[in-house]
Order: C-alpha cells, then structure tokens, then sequence
C-alpha cells in the first residue's frame, strides 16, 4: 500500500480483505484469550492484553502513517505518553518543552518526579537553551511542535539531532498537527505520541492513545512497557479510532482551511490583542514550521482582555461547544487556564504566557460564515 496516496490508505485501513464473509470493516474482536494450540513454538494472540486483531489494525495503520515500523495503542494520550516516560529510570533527567498539554505536566511533577524522574522545563524554540538544559544524567527530550495552547514551534530537527549528538531519547506529541501534517520519525525524533481522542478519532466520542517507533530494540521495550503496565487500548475503541481515521484526511484539510480563515478574522477584531496560530503571516516561527510541515492545523488560540472577558465570550458563543478537548467535527473553544492547564499552578501558566484571557480554539467543520456571524455576536 505504500506507493498509494496516504488519502487512499487512510480509507483502507484495517481493511479486512480476507474477511471469511466479505466485511466492509474489521471485525471487532471482543475475545479475551485465544485457543492455543500447545504444540506450537509461538502463536499470533495468546491474550488481549498482548494482542488482539482489531487493535493490531489500529496499530498497523499509525505506524503505516507515521512512516514507522512499530505502532502501540494504549487506552488514551497521557496512557501512551505516561507509558513513554516508563522507559525512563529513577535517577534519569528529561528535558521537556514548557509549554506542553497540562496533564503532561501533571504526570510529570505529581507522579513520575517523585518515582526519582528529574525534569527541566525550557523554552524548546530555545536551541541554545536545550542544550545547556543537558546534564550528564540527561537521558530524553519531550516536546509538542505547535505546543499547547500557545502554538509555538521548535526546530524538531535540530532537536532531534542534538538529542543523538547526546544519545538522548527523542520524544514529541504530535496530537495537534497528526501524521498527515508532520511526521516527526522523519524529522529524527525516537517516539512520536498521540491523542487518538482528537482527530485521529475525530469525532469526540473515543478515548484513546497512540505510539510509533522505527527501531526494533526500543520497541521491544515499549512492548514490555504497553503489557507489563497494560495500559492497552480496548477493541471496541480501537475499531472507532479506525472508522474516525478513515475520513482524517477529508476533515483535516476542511478544518484547516476554516481555521486559516477564522485566524485571519479573529485577528482582525479589536478587542483580540493576540492570535496565535502557525499559519498567519506574522507568526514568529512561520518558516520554521514549514520546513518542517505541511500545513498549520486546525487549532489556534486567542487573547481577549482578562478571564472575565473570555468566559464571558464562551458563555455567549452559540455554535461551538464550550469544552475540554479539540480534533472532533464539531468546534470547541476552551479555557486553559481552567480546562487544559488547570493541573499548572498559576503562577507557572503565568511564566508561560497562558494568560487567564486566552482561549484555545479547535476548528470543526461547520461553516466558517456560521462561525465567523456566531463569533462576532459573542464578541459585541
Ligand atoms: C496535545 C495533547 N496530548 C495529550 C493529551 C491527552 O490525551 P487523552 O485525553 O487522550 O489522554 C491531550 C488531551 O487534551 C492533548 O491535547
């Protein structure tokens, strides 16, 4: 399948061509152990927990996407990223880009730093910072490129490269651009995560998780980590992340295309002092996020006055819905420094620049005129 279009292979995924009565989708396979026959040496399924068709598919087709050789589902994003960090040791140093989903840095200061997982935080646009970040316990690099919420951009590349200079493990959450808009295994990163909830899924009715890696000895060891921890991800949710990627292609390219537009709006608007989104002429690392992209996404976020300004912009918007979360058909607008990032204590969102006045927009397909006249009445 690999000279096909990724827009063909997405809609064959999972595809179940030797389907004893001809299915136009996979099975799901609800089975909890599997008739062995004890004879033999090895067999494909022993146990669900190890494996099971339908979340193989699954895995199949984001490794197949991510240009990748091992993919891993897990029961949702922070599962799979939590399983990641268990590759780590007590004793073990990671640098992680500040700006990162709040529930990231939750498992991080609240659980993993007290099992011995030291952590620097740092601006990842920041090269010349990384770098002086490494210690000699260092032993991996976390970062998001566009980050959460505010949609900064890192040299993925340069990120990954000193991360080999240093034999450092690579790892970055690539949940808001998805394989389709960058594939960070070329870009020389080890481990690229996902929140399959989002627009993998698509439709904001499945929790799930995603991991890709290309070599074969550090997949042996997630393998170890996604059973021994068995944070795995359930047939039945693996078969709706497979029927949402089918259409990722189509809905991706739509809600893109409404998020430029609404980003080009909302900028346009007075009472917006800020925008944020990869695709705008004056975002700072515009260039950067093309040599490494192939397009801005759907999500963007804006500043409006204060907190009171932004609840109050929620409280009247009519068509999105006003929620956690990003990715589904549908619009979200959210709040991080009460949704997303109300794991960060005040004073660090503050360090951050996740102002109490900003408001994370996922972009969904309704009609951007809709949402443009729904966004102006909230506004005025
Ligand atoms: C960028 C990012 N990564 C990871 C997660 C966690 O995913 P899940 O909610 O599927 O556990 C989220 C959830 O909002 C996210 O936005």
């Amino acid at each position: 399948m690999k000279n096909q279009q990724e827009n063909t292979r997405l809609i064959h995924n999972g595809h179940w061509k030797d389907d004893p009565i001809g299915a136009s989708s996979l099975p799901i396979y609800r089975a909890s152990t599997y008739n062995q026959d004890p004879r033999e040496d090895s067999v494909p399924y022993d146990y669900v927990r190890s494996g099971n068709p339908t979340r193989a598919a699954l895995e199949e087709a984001i490794a197949d996407l991510e240009n990748g050789q091992y993919g891993f589902a897990f029961a949702s994003g922070i599962a799979a990223i939590s399983s990641a960090l268990m590759l780590f040791k007590s004793g073990d140093h990671i640098i992680v880009g500040e700006d990162i989903y709040g529930g990231t840095y939750r498992v991080l200061t609240a659980i993993l730093e007290r099992w011995g997982l030291q952590t620097s935080w740092v601006d990842a646009a920041d090269l010349a910072a990384v770098e002086a970040a490494i210690s000699p316990e260092t032993a991996g690099i976390l970062v998001e490129s566009p980050s959460n919420p505010l949609m900064r951009i890192c040299d993925m590349i340069a990120i990954a490269e000193l991360a080999k200079k240093h034999n450092l493990l690579s790892l970055t959450d690539n949940t808001f651009m998805t394989p389709l808009l960058q594939k960070p295994l070329d870009l020389g990163f080890d481990i690229v995560l996902h929140s399959a909830t989002k627009f993998l899924g698509g439709h904001s009715d499945v929790l799930a998780g995603l991991a890709v890696v290309s070599d074969s000895a550090l997949a042996t060891r997630l393998r170890q980590v996604q059973i021994g921890f068995g944070a795995v991800l359930s047939p039945d949710d693996s078969w709706l992340v497979l029927r949402g990627m089918r259409t990722l292609g189509v809905r991706l390219a739509a809600q893109q295309q409404s998020a430029s537009a609404l980003a080009e709006w909302l900028q346009k608007q007075k009472r917006i002092s800020q925008v944020y989104y990869p695709g705008l002429a004056n975002h700072l690392h515009r260039s950067m996020h093309e040599r490494q992209s192939s397009g801005s996404g759907a999500v963007l976020s804006f500043e409006l006055e204060n907190r009171t300004a932004a609840l109050d912009f929620m409280a009247k918007v009519q068509i999105p819905l006003t929620a956690v979360s990003l990715g589904g058909v549908e619009s979200i607008v959210s709040h991080p420094a009460t949704m997303s990032h109300a794991a960060m204590p005040p004073e660090e969102r503050k360090s951050r620049g996740i102002n109490d006045g900003l408001l994370r927009l996922s972009v969904g397909l309704e009609s951007v005129d809709d949402l443009i006249t729904d966004f102006s009445q909230a506004l005025s």
